[in-house]
């Protein structure tokens, strides 16, 4: 992925769309029309992201551990994920943008499968900015995944076990090409990351906001950018070097 190698110092947003649930239940909703309402959000953020020239964007969309629930409220969320895509796929393209997911597609419905496959391809060519779709995505299920296919890549004679390092690791991680996350944002007043990009995210700027994904709209998310320029990121290393 060329064009990712701009010195802005905000080159990956992360985002964790937590509290769609809470959202419906305080309006006496089914569970189901908070996600309804939260796929409502995503563009309005992404235009936001787009305007400050932020190349990447990750959302968290499904999680490994979100099999756990109803079936219903799964298929819902599926369902809404392929209106999403059927209803903006025509924007990204206008804008440049390339869908790329985290996360074994194979366990999702067929049909949701096709859809986001159609956006992938659709998309591959464009490199303005990268929408990060986490669908089926866990981060111990992504580093358990890129080590056992380094182990074939060693096993075929492909690469040598002296050249793996922590950048050439990245490689065999869902997100490979793309820039470690800078800014990663939870809604929904957890303090938690829920198996998150841990890999990508071990120098993130963390956010926690209260409101529910549903109610997060771009002024709150540009606070959220105001507070970041505030930040010192040292590395590890000092201030004044
Ligand atoms: C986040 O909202 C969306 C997904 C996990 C898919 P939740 O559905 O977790 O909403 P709460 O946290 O129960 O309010
Ligand atoms: C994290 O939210 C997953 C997504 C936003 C897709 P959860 O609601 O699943 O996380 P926990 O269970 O509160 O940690
Ligand atoms: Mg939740």
């Amino acid at each position: 992925m060329n064009n990712l190698n701009s010195n802005s110092l905000l080159k990956h947003v992360a985002f964790i769309m937590d509290g769609n649930g809470r959202w419906a239940k305080e309006r006496h909703l089914p569970r189901h029309l908070g996600h309804k309402e939260g796929c409502n959000r995503i563009i309005e953020i992404f235009d936001v992201v787009k305007e400050e020239h932020i190349k990447v964007m990750s959302l968290y969309a499904f999680s490994t551990e979100n099999w756990k629930r109803p079936k219903s409220e799964i298929n819902h969320l599926f369902n809404y994920l392929e209106q999403f895509f059927k209803r903006e796929i025509d924007h990204l393209m206008r804008d440049g943008v390339r869908v790329l997911v985290s996360g074994d597609m194979s366990k999702l419905p067929i049909k949701t499968q096709k859809v986001v496959n159609d956006a992938l391809e659709r998309t591959k060519n464009n490199c303005s900015y990268y929408f990060n779709l986490c669908l089926n995505y866990g981060g111990r299920d992504e580093i358990v995944r890129a080590a056992k296919l380094f182990a074939l890549d060693v096993k075929n004679n492909d690469v040598d076990i002296e050249h793996l390092d922590e950048e050439k690791f990245k490689d065999y991680l869902y997100t490979n090409n793309l820039p470690d996350v800078d800014l990663l944002i939870r809604t929904g007043g957890d303090f938690r990351t829920s198996n998150f990009l841990p890999y990508q995210s071990t120098y993130a700027e963390l956010m926690f906001v209260k409101t529910y994904w549903p109610a997060f709209y771009p002024d709150d998310f540009k606070k959220c950018l105001e507070q970041f320029k505030l930040r010192h990121r040292r590395f590890g290393g000092l201030d004044e070097q």
